[in-house]
């Protein structure tokens, strides 16, 4: 089924056509003075003189109206002003609501979809910018998937390269068991860190740090086997994590860097036998217009370094090479912070260069801003380390359990607990999706657990609340059957528009990824149910209207679980 302005669409662009002898795009919008309105008269007069209410009045008589609208208006200068007639209203909600997608039908053109995304780095704490990239990157597997795409997801951690000589070092000084208890109780920081210290401080350690590198690189076994426990503990570590986040990353997913080790040479050997390489101080590098440094010097993407050992730019273009011709993508996400912004869209343009990358493929960097602390800079904690991210989710979920105590004190301790999960990590689920992803944002427990406002608890609260309806009504959930729906209130009028509205804002957001977007209609559904409900009794109405406004019940929550579910936000029944 299509959304309303496609139906309105639909009618208009073939009068439009007519009037003007040449395609004319209606540009159909909703809007305050009517209920969605249509301003291309406007332009259409300059373009093919005229007044353009008489235009509009030629264009709707034109257009065939009748039977789908109860008003057709010209106001102002040429405005055409359009309004849905309640009954046709009720009937594609009835039609949208016995669908189990909501009149969204799979995609007619399916894709292979690689998404990039968490790829915290190995024997390191995952920091804020990790869970960002986890939260987004899985709120689009989940709507991508739901539309029918194929998607492969991988989880790009950083497992290999130069700190790894120092860490495997680390590991044999305190002892393998020692090592591996540190890591998977997620000490990871700490670990981290007194590698770092001796790195710094001891040039004996230095020195073996280095040769070990060398070793790693090269595959001598031992040291595969010991850096392959700091990875392994390390994965351990961070399914934990994923498991709190209730995101859909399993082990399968992680294609670290050293997955790329044996297809770096020949990277290196295809571009240069496309001549794209260049020696620049001993290092292969491939130079693009338009990329300078700070002190306004070209600025390359390096392939092989002087040493001859590769960093992040040749892996990066393995993976957009792996992804493309092995794996057959034709959409490549990378969610990934801003500030890797350059490095993503440098590695784009050398695959182009390549013709790695050619139409219908495409590579689309899905950037975000930062987590701040209320002090305006990046999230820390008060003694001024970075914070830790389990932590962070744990008090989310302490401080949301205090919430629900006060709320709703006769939930059993099993429902109890479960809310509390499912309100603590939705709510910081849904600041982040809730925010422009380009932008930065204050972390703020509670705004974010507030039960009022656009948040997370809101939302969950908005359908639980319907939930309760329904127990009241002693009637199950969902309705079993439709049946017939009638519109007569406006607030009953404005909740169906509202509802009707959602399709279009689901195939918006999977192009754009923009969230937000999503989040926001939710709260404006949730914030036209809140109307509808104050206006218009529910339990205590009778025979059709009854069942009506227990439809448009229905159907909002069922529409809410679904929203909620494809930004990977739990929504439980009562709360
Ligand atoms: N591990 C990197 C980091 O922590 C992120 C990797 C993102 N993905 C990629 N293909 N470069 O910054």
């Amino acid at each position: 089924m299509a959304n309303l302005e496609e139906i309105l669409h639909q009618r208009l662009a073939p009068a439009f056509e007519k009037v003007a002898g040449a395609p004319v795009d209606p540009a159909i919008r909703r809007s305050q003075h009517a209920q969605f309105q249509s301003d291309a008269a406007l332009s259409l007069g300059r373009r093919i003189g005229g007044k353009p209410r008489d235009i509009a009045a030629r264009v709707v008589e034109a257009a065939q109206l009748g039977d789908l609208c109860s008003s057709v208006e010209i106001s102002g200068p040429g405005f055409i002003n359009l309004t849905f007639s309640d009954e046709v209203l009720a009937r594609l909600l009835a039609d949208t609501s016995a669908d189990e997608r909501f009149g969204l039908p799979q995609t007619k053109a399916p894709e292979t979809i690689t998404v990039d995304y968490s790829a915290p780095n190995a024997a390191k704490e995952m920091h804020v910018g990790h869970l960002r990239s986890t939260i987004i990157g899985d709120a689009a597997v989940r709507l991508l998937e739901w539309q029918g795409h194929t998607v492969i997801r991988q989880n790009h951690i950083g497992e290999w390269g130069t700190p790894f000589g120092m860490l495997v070092e680390h590991l044999l000084d305190i002892g393998e068991s020692e090592a591996a208890h540190e890591l998977s109780v997620g000490d990871l920081n700490g670990f981290y860190k007194a590698a770092r210290v001796k790195f710094d401080a001891d040039e004996q350690f230095k020195d073996r740090a280095r040769k070990r590198v060398v070793m790693l690189q090269s595959g001598d076994a031992t040291t595969l086997r010991l850096w392959k426990t700091l990875v392994d503990e390390s994965k351990k570590y961070f399914m934990t994590v994923y498991g709190i986040l209730g995101v859909c990353l399993t082990e399968d997913d992680f294609f670290g860097e050293s997955y790329y080790n044996d297809q770096l040479e020949s990277v290196v050997d295809e571009l240069d036998e496309l001549g794209l390489l260049r020696e620049s101080g001993g290092a292969q590098c491939v130079f693009l217009e338009g990329y300078t440094n700070r002190d306004g010097d070209p600025l390359p993407v390096i392939v092989k370094k002087g040493d001859g050992g590769f960093g992040y730019g040749a892996t990066d273009l393995a993976t957009i090479r792996h992804r493309l011709r092995n794996l057959n993508a034709t959409r490549l996400l990378y969610v990934v912070g801003l500030p890797q912004r350059q490095h993503l869209e440098m590695i784009y343009d050398v695959a182009r260069e390549a013709r790695w990358i050619t139409p219908p493929a495409r590579a689309e960097h899905v950037g975000f801003g930062s987590i701040l602390g209320d002090d305006g800079k990046i999230l820390r904690t008060r003694a001024g380390h970075s914070v830790k991210l389990v932590d962070l989710l744990e008090e989310a979920v302490v401080r949301a359990s205090a919430v629900i105590a006060q709320k709703n004190p006769e939930l059993d301790e099993k429902t109890h607990t479960d809310v509390a999960r499912a309100v603590g990590i939705g709510a910081v689920k849904y600041a982040d999706l809730s925010t422009d992803r380009m932008k930065d944002y204050v972390f703020d427990y509670e705004r974010m657990l507030s039960f009022e406002g656009n948040t997370g608890p809101y939302l969950q609260y908005a359908r639980a609340r319907i939930c309760s309806i329904f127990r009241r009504a002693g009637v199950e959930m969902p309705l079993p059957e439709v049946g017939t729906l009638a519109i007569s209130e406006p607030a009953e009028r404005a909740l169906a528009l509202e509802l009707l509205a959602f399709s279009g804002v689901i195939a918006e957001v999977s192009g754009s990824l923009e969230f937000h977007k999503l989040a926001n209609y939710l709260y404006g559904l949730a914030a036209s149910f809140t109307r509808f409900y104050e206006k218009c009794p529910v339990l205590r109405a009778e025979g059709d209207v009854k069942h009506s406004r227990l439809t448009l019940c229905d159907i909002t929550a069922r529409t809410l679980k679904l929203g909620l579910e494809l930004l990977g936000i739990e929504a439980p029944d009562r709360m």
